[in-house]
Order: structure tokens, then C-alpha cells, then sequence
């Protein structure tokens, strides 16, 4: 379980490892799971970024928004893709998870049609609604980060250099990404969509 007395901020903690796909006859360290993962999500990195992805191939909907995450983490968790059940300290309620990420969904094919923003609002708004809902158990900030990279990507726009690190919490831009986070929270995007400029 998520210790929600942590900040909001802090990334996840193992003491949870039930889920995990990896042989139970042994132990993982933190950096352990954080290069399994890292493997999964090349490959998603791979399958989607590597060249403009089609809107077939991407399409936005509800049931690709869910295999996204699946192809980035169900190697190595098994609730990779699956609706979160239990209430997060970021995160709408776990019962309207669902109703959220439809609400999203038919959002983004309103803005797509009515060319509401440009391609750089548009990510930054897919990525902070994405995280806001945080409808998985973990890996949201990364799997909400990929789908406003494919999004830049399938917009003829090279994707973002988050500086996907191992041990991420050491990163020194992270601190500038989460309080752009929190004014985006406050609808101040201005400081988001900088940092999704921030292109190869
Ligand atoms: N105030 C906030 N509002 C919205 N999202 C937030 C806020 N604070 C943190 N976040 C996002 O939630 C992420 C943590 O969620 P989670 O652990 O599910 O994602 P992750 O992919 O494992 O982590 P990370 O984003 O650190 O790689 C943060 O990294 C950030 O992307
Ligand atoms: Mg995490």
C-alpha cells in the first residue's frame, strides 16, 4: 500500500511488491525493478516515438490510452493496465476513475476537431489531465508523459527529453516539473507547456 503521509511528490516506494511479475525466488532492490521497467518502456518507446505513429497506431481512445500502459509496464507488474482500486494521495477517487479517463478521451478528439489548442498546449493538457486522474497503481507520471510524447510525435513535433533516469527523485529538473505540475493544477499552464518545448 501507498504511504499517503509521503509527498505528494515522492515516487513510489517497493514495499509493495505484490504485483511483481519477476521470479519470486529472489530479491530486488528499488533499482532493480526501476531498469526492468526501463526496459519495458523502451520498448513502448520503440513501438511509438521511434516514427510518427499513425492515428491508427495512436488513436487516443480509451482502450489504447489503457493498452499504452500495459505495453510499458505488463512485463513486469501485473496490474500493468488495470484501473487502480484503492484510493492514492495524488489521484481522483478510485470510483470515478473510469469516468474521468472517458471524460479525457472525448476531450481530446473535441480539441483535436476543433483545433481548441496548439500541438504543444495540447500534450501539456493530455499529460497534466493524465496524471491528475492517475488512474493506474503506479507508473502514471511516466505513462502520462509518454502519451503527450507520442501525441507531440504523431504532430510532427519531436518528443520531449524528460530525462527518464534511473532513480528519477535525483534528477535535478524534477522539482521545476512538479510545481509546473501544481500550477497547471491551478490552470497556469504556462510553465508546463515550456517545458514540453523542451524537444529533441
Ligand atoms: N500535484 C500534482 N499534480 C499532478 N500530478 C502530480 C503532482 N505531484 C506529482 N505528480 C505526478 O505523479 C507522479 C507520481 O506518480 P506515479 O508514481 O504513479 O508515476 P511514476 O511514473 O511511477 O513516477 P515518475 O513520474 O516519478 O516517473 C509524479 O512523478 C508526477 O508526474
Ligand atoms: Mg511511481
Amino acid at each position: 500500500m501507498i504511504d499517503s503521509t509521503k509527498p505528494i511528490d515522492d515516487a513510489t516506494p517497493l514495499d509493495d511488491i505484490s504485483g511483481l511479475k519477476l521470479p519470486a525466488n529472489q530479491s530486488y532492490t528499488l533499482q532493480d525493478v526501476y531498469i526492468k521497467e526501463a526496459e519495458n518502456i523502451a520498448s513502448a518507446t520503440l513501438k511509438y516515438l521511434a516514427a510518427p505513429p499513425s492515428k491508427k497506431e495512436a488513436s487516443f481512445s480509451y482502450a489504447w490510452i489503457m493498452q499504452l500502459h500495459q505495453e510499458m509496464f505488463g512485463e513486469v507488474w501485473d496490474w500493468a493496465g488495470k484501473l487502480r482500486q484503492v484510493e492514492l494521495s495524488i489521484g481522483v477517487k478510485a470510483y470515478t476513475v473510469s469516468t474521468e479517463l472517458k471524460k479525457l478521451v472525448d476531450d481530446i478528439a473535441y480539441w483535436n476537431e476543433h483545433k481548441t489548442f496548439d500541438t504543444f498546449e495540447m500534450a501539456t493538457r493530455i499529460h497534466h489531465r493524465a496524471v491528475q486522474i492517475h488512474p493506474f497503481q503506479n507508473g502514471n507520471g511516466r505513462w502520462s508523459r509518454m502519451l503527450a510524447n507520442i501525441y507531440l510525435r504523431q504532430h510532427n513535433t519531436m518528443p520531449v527529453r524528460w530525462q527518464e533516469d534511473l532513480l528519477a527523485k535525483e534528477n535535478p529538473h524534477r522539482v521545476d516539473y512538479i510545481t509546473a505540475l501544481k500550477q497547471a493544477d491551478k490552470g497556469n499552464y504556462k510553465n508546463l507547456i515550456t517545458l514540453h518545448k523542451n524537444t529533441y
